[in-house]
């Protein structure tokens, strides 16, 4: 059997450049065929310490402080896993150099920033996707796939909650509560997940409206400007189902709550990240049932070991991940079957409707999403 590999280069070493790290390596075990793995080739932080602990547990071959000099190796796929202000100017140098590209969320701190980006590297006609990640659990899949085979009739309302504790145990904060250089803070870090999701589930947000509130102090008062702790925001979406979207970095018991719930006219569905491989479905009439969406032919089963006999298992985050890293190598070595990733599109998309809340929570206005071409 013979396997593709995908010569790698990335900047950004921190937390979820680590995830990338394992998670590109991960997917190389993939049962999936053709079989395809990461050759992880280059990686660029600023910080010695972090990207040499990366070299030595992930097998990065060689490091380098600044990232032009990973844009110099011979690379077929290019990851930016940098802070917000980061994601252009090294997704761009990889795009003209012929590299497909893959961008963390949100794709820039601002639409604008995020429009310029997806029209530079759409330009250069490689291919680039946006890390929305929960696309890639195999419960949100097939969430979708009850969607639009109309088992839940016509879709009436999308509600998201996600709560996390962002702030250091002293207090202190880190460069995503920094306006000038995260751009939003809860509305792009974690309702973007959440506005994607929407979109990819339902459809399009058409109109906004809601309320920000920020409590958060720099303790070391490097950080003047603190952008949005939390924002629950209503809005539209484009078959007319209302939707409403909550966040919070500063929800102190929570470590990761995430969750969603859909109502249609012939049934309803709940996920939680918390017990990622369950969905919840409601039918009228009924109560609520658990299904485990691992099942022999449910999305993703057999992607890591074959289903059948021995049963199918679980799965987590980290393979998540995986699933989002085999699909970005196959797209990069042009083996791709079909691809379910956000483009950068999505990421300007996303980036539009984030921009809008946060206006029209500043203008306590509904206001309509306008998205450029
Ligand atoms: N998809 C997800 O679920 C998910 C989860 C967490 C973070 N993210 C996104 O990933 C990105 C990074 O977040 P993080 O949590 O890993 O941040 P982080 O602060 O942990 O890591 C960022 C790294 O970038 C390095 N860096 C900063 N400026 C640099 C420069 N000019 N050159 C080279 N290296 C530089 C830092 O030294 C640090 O190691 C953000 O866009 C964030 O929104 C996505």
């Amino acid at each position: 059997m013979t396997k593709t590999t995908v010569r790698v280069g990335q900047v950004g070493a921190g937390f979820i450049g680590q995830m990338h790290s394992l998670a590109f390596n991960n997917a190389g075990f993939s049962q999936r065929q053709p079989s395809i793995a990461a050759n992880l080739v280059a990686l660029a932080d600023r910080s010695v310490e972090a990207r040499e602990a990366a070299a030595s547990r992930y097998g990065w071959s060689a490091t380098y402080g600044d990232w032009t000099d990973v844009l110099k190796q011979d690379l077929g796929l290019f990851i930016n896993a940098g802070p917000n202000d980061l994601h252009f100017d090294p997704t761009i140098g990889a795009a003209q150099a012929g590299i497909p590209v893959f961008c963390e969320k949100p794709l820039a701190s601002s639409a604008g920033v995020a429009h310029e980006l997806w029209k530079a590297v759409a330009a250069t006609g490689v291919e680039h996707r946006c890390a929305f990640m929960h696309r890639f659990i195999p419960a949100v899949q097939y969430a979708r796939e009850l969607i639009a085979s109309g088992e839940l009739g016509e879709i009436r309302h999308f509600r998201s909650r996600f709560l996390m504790d962002m702030v250091g145990p002293d207090g202190e904060i880190t460069w995503r509560f920094d306006r000038g250089r995260s751009g939003a803070g809860a509305i792009g870090d974690l309702g973007s997940h959440h506005i994607d999701l929407a979109r990819f589930l339902v459809g399009e947000v058409t109109e906004v409206s809601a309320l920000t509130q920020t409590w958060t102090v720099d303790p070391s008062n490097r950080i003047t400007d603190v952008n949005d702790d939390s924002f629950i925001a209503i809005g539209r979406l484009a078959n007319g189902a209302t939707a409403s979207f909550e966040a919070s970095r500063v929800a102190a018991a929570h470590a990761l709550s995430g969750e969603f719930e859909i109502d249609g006219t012939k049934g309803s569905i709940s996920w939680k990240m918390e017990r990622l491989n369950e969905l919840v479905i409601r039918r009228p009439g009924g109560g609520p049932s658990t299904q485990m969406v691992t099942r022999s032919g449910d999305p993703l089963e057999g992607f890591w070991l074959p289903g059948g006999v021995q049963g199918s298992h679980p799965v987590g985050w980290n393979e998540c991940f995986a699933h989002q890293a085999h699909d970005m190598l196959a797209l990069a070595a042009g083996t791709s079957t079909g691809s379910v990733a956000a483009t950068f599109e999505d990421g300007y998309r996303v980036a539009e409707i984030v921009d809008t809340i946060e206006e029209a929570a500043h203008e306590r206005k509904m206001l309509p999403v306008v998205f450029k071409s």
